[in-house]
């Protein structure tokens, strides 16, 4: 196979965002944009500009800052959606412009309520659109896999002829099984009957279903595809997409088998996976390869035998090489400012001297209650940091206590902040702690919330171990995250939840995203 490239796009600011629960704020979104540009993935679809305000401005904001990689909005086949796409992104180094829409009979027929000439028409003008603003289009047949081939063929080709740059076959549903006469084939055939599909670059974009997206997606780069399409943790819509870091980490250490070049700097993938895990609230299963807690833990005594002696028996990749950092330095009370900064750059975070200063305060609070600082301990300690820096707070929270107990009544009182700086107390009561915090914060603030979800974590072993508490509240149809850590559940609980609360009034509409099927008016 020859030795060429494979571009890596990542969607888990578009598709990523889509899975069910996440609300990403702008600036989270900006957060996980410059780590992506450190990890220098290719590509970054950085969201769905048509779908809210929110998303516009998080679109356009990653592409007048972010540099190096392509950035790209996704629109649908319509002239407004293909408008704001190009606002969106027209001020980046390297815009595009990613078309997408349905090919096969069933969504045509059940969701498009379009005849196949109708839809093929509306790809051809749309991707000409495009074209008109910029070079860079890429056209997803959504659905490709379950679409009649002689139709897929045509669309294709005469979307070639429109314009596209990069024809992406998106496995919408996880539906392809990647063997020689299945997935494999299809592209076999699309590149044999495809006038110009020689002269575009070939992608896939593959959904996880029936658990095959990364197999599928290594398969199609076996096939020719040099374009990849995936998200960090695999997160996405319903099984969520391809694991970016399981493709990225197969191509590189079965180079040999592979034969491809890519340009992603692989230390950096942990700190990508820890920081969309951390802001989606998705946690990742300990035993999720490549990023997983127990990925590089070696568990039987005859293992961990073989790894002492060698670690090449047990291990087909080193855990630095991910960016999983070695556990040399142990933190604590006494530990000074230089060695919490070291540990923080090992982590990958590059901090200003008063950046360093004011975690540092944060910090010598936590080292006083615990015994030892652990990375992840650390990795929370920042999540807050920059949650504090950039969250759009309207309360803030001042106390909370609780009485309750196995036959007592469950009672909350708690202090906020208002905008104004005014302090507002109030109490309530409820079956738990965590309900009565809620009642209490409710009716400090006048609001009415369902909670949705609620996921109390421990951080690390050990008793004096952080909670870490992610809370999903509902509200007029739109989910907000709220998070929050402390040593005291009962504090990291009313954390969590005034954190969503802010975010439900500051009404941050980027969790308003649109069904992808449908048409706009
Ligand atoms: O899954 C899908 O079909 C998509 C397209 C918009 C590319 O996400
Ligand atoms: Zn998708």
């Amino acid at each position: 196979m020859a030795n060429d490239k494979v571009l890596l796009l990542d969607t888990t600011l578009r598709d990523g965002e889509q899975s069910a629960g996440i609300g990403m704020t702008g600036a989270e979104k900006m957060e996980i944009a410059r780590q992506l540009q450190r990890m220098n993935v290719d590509i970054i679809e950085a969201g769905f500009a048509a779908s809210s305000p929110g998303d516009f401005e998080a679109v356009s904001a990653i592409a007048r800052e972010v540099k190096g990689p392509i950035i790209a909005s996704l629109a649908r086949a319509h002239p407004n959606d293909v408008d704001q796409a190009w606002r969106a992104v027209e001020h980046s180094e390297r815009p595009r412009i990613h078309v997408f829409l349905s090919s096969s009979e069933i969504h045509q027929m059940h969701q498009l309520r379009k005849n196949r000439e109708e839809v093929m028409e509306m790809a051809v003008t749309m991707v000409e659109r495009a074209r008109g603003y910029c070079e860079d289009v890429e056209f997803s047949p959504m659905d490709a896999t379950r679409t009649n081939p002689e139709y897929l063929y045509q669309m294709l080709a005469e979307v070639i002829r429109a314009g596209a740059s990069t024809i992406n076959i998106a496995d919408t549903v996880g539906y392809a099984i990647p063997s020689a006469n299945g997935f494999a084939q299809l592209l076999r055939d699309i590149q044999a009957n495809v006038p110009g599909i020689e002269n575009v670059t070939l992608s896939v974009h593959c959904h996880n279903d029936l658990g095959l997206a990364v197999a599928n997606s290594l398969t199609a780069i076996e096939t020719g595809a040099r374009q990849v399409e995936g998200c960090i943790n695999g997160i996405g819509e319903r099984a969520g997409n391809a694991s970016l870091e399981e493709i990225i980490m197969a191509l590189d250490t079965r180079k040999d088998h592979f034969g491809v070049d890519i340009g992603i700097d692989t230390t950096q993938i942990y700190p990508s996976s820890r920081m969309v895990s951390r802001i989606s609230g998705m946690a990742v299963q300990a035993n999720k390869a490549v990023v997983g807690e127990n990925a590089f833990r070696h568990a039987s005594g005859i293992h961990q035998d073989g790894v002492l002696k060698d670690r090449s028996t047990y291990e087909v990749m080193q855990p630095e090489r991910v960016g999983v950092p070695g556990n040399s330095l142990v933190l604590g009370k006494l530990s000074g400012r230089a060695g919490l900064q070291a540990r923080l750059e090992a982590l990958g975070y590059s901090l200003s001297r008063d950046e360093v200063s004011r975690v540092f305060e944060s910090f010598k609070v936590l080292a006083d209650r615990k015994r030892e600082v652990t990375d992840r301990d650390l990795e929370i300690l920042m999540d807050e940091e920059s949650r504090e820096a950039t969250e759009p707070i309207s309360y803030t929270l001042d106390q909370v206590q609780f009485s309750g107990g196995d036959h007592g009544i469950a009672t909350a009182t708690v202090r906020l902040i208002d905008p104004e700086g005014i302090p507002t107390t109030d109490a309530a009561t409820g079956n738990g702690p965590v309900n009565a915090i809620c009642n209490a914060i409710d009716r400090a603030i006048g609001v009415v919330n369902r909670l949705v979800d609620f996921n109390v974590q421990a951080a690390t072993e050990g008793r004096d171990s952080l909670g870490t508490v992610t809370i999903r509240i509902e509200k007029d149809g739109k989910t907000y995250t709220g998070r929050g850590a402390d040593t005291d559940i009962v504090v990291a609980s009313a954390k969590a939840y005034l954190s969503a609360v802010n975010r439900q009034l500051a009404s941050d509409e980027s969790a308003n995203v649109p069904a992808l099927g449908s048409t706009p008016d």
